[in-house]
């Protein structure tokens, strides 16, 4: 006789071959889901996700989330990580940004409601702008150029947080908000324009780095695995918390911080070189993660100097470097957090 599998509830991944959404997919599946990857490949990678096509419990439907989406079958979880978040790719073409944000949560909002799913919005730090007050707590309600080059995302993200919160006020979705701050780990492209992937793979290819302004801006680093659990926890939590969850390392490290861990993981590097800082770029960011601890018992585990030992061999293998440790070591991690 034929052994059939028995799946937990189906979830759905929409930007699932990205960098957060692919180390997702691979946690749900890991923990027994059934896992539908949507994706229309705009800054996510198929490589991403070509390890999981051969699981018996993953999908992957190529689509683009500003197109009303049908999905037979039942499904218990959405998540909305569908959005590129580096500001090259989302600036490419920020209309696409804007309706990705707007529509594309419009679009699997009515999916959530039509298949009685909860619905977890991965919003952003951003959503503070240029912030006033710090560190960020959820209440802060934001320092935001609504016309600048950021806005497609910025303004993007508040609109999508908007209508998930008049979604959960009608009583149509049960829904859950994150706002991630900087997150970074293996499957980042090292050509999307991230301070973390720019500055190893320069650092790897003997290049010096470069720091926008003058290197004292601050910024604050999860490893992808912490912020993965951060995601499924709010998800499972079992009464919505009221308003957004910020998810981020509360550590903060300016660039100049950040440049010296990297040099010493990787001795030998030049001297970073100084750019103009882009326009609207933020001077200080640090997540106040009280509501995680206390909502959640979440908090993230692993130090910015662990975590980027853990990263730079994947940029090694990306840029064809040398690479330092093996890259698998991080996947395990990711599932042992999965548990
Ligand atoms: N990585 C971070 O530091 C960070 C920080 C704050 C918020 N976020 C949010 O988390 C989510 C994932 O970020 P990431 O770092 O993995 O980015 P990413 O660019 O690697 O992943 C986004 C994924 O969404 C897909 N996508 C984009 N537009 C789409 C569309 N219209 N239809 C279908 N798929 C589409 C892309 O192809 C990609 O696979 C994003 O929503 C981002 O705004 C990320």
């Amino acid at each position: 006789m034929q052994q059939m599998t028995t799946f937990k509830p189906t979830v759905l991944v929409a930007g699932g071959a990205g960098f957060i959404g692919s180390h997702l997919c691979e946690a749900l599946l890991y923990r027994g889901h059934r896992v539908i990857c949507v994706d229309s490949f705009l800054s996510g990678l198929r490589e991403n996700v070509l390890p999981l096509t051969n699981h018996p419990g993953f999908t992957l439907i190529e689509a683009d989330v500003t197109q009303p989406l049908t999905i037979s079958g039942p499904v218990e979880q959405i998540y909305n990580l569908a959005c590129a978040a580096s500001p090259p790719q989302y600036q490419a073409d920020p209309v696409h940004t804007m309706l990705t944000n707007v529509l594309g949560c419009g679009n699997l909002l009515e999916l959530a409601e039509a298949k009685g799913a909860r619905y977890l919005q991965a919003s952003t730090s951003e959503v503070y702008g240029d912030p006033l007050s710090h560190p960020q707590n959820e209440d802060y309600w934001g320092n935001v150029n609504c016309t600048g080059p950021r806005a497609c995302y910025d303004e993007g993200k508040r609109a999508a947080e908007t209508m998930c919160f008049d979604y959960l006020r009608q009583g149509r979705v049960d829904v859950r908000v994150a706002r991630i701050f900087n997150t970074y780990g293996p499957q980042m492209r090292p050509d999307d324009g991230r301070i973390i992937s720019n500055l190893i793979c320069q650092a790897l290819q003997d290049q010096p780095m470069t720091v926008y302004g003058d290197g004292t801006q601050t910024r604050s680093f999860c490893y992808v695995s912490d912020l993965v659990r951060g995601l499924m926890a709010l998800m499972d939590v079992g009464q919505a918390p009221e308003g957004a969850i910020n998810l981020g390392n509360p550590g903060e490290f300016s660039i100049l911080e950040l440049v010296d861990i990297i040099r010493d993981r990787l001795p030998g590097v030049a001297q970073p070189v100084f750019m103009a800082l882009p326009t609207d770029d933020p001077q200080r960011r640090q997540p106040d993660i009280t509501r995680a601890r206390t909502l959640l018992g979440w908090q993230p585990k692993v130090p910015l100097s662990e975590g980027l030992g853990l990263t730079i061999p994947w940029f090694a293998s990306q840029v064809g470097a040398e690479a330092p440790t093996p890259v698998r070591a991080e996947r395990v991690a990711a599932r042992s957090m999965a548990r």
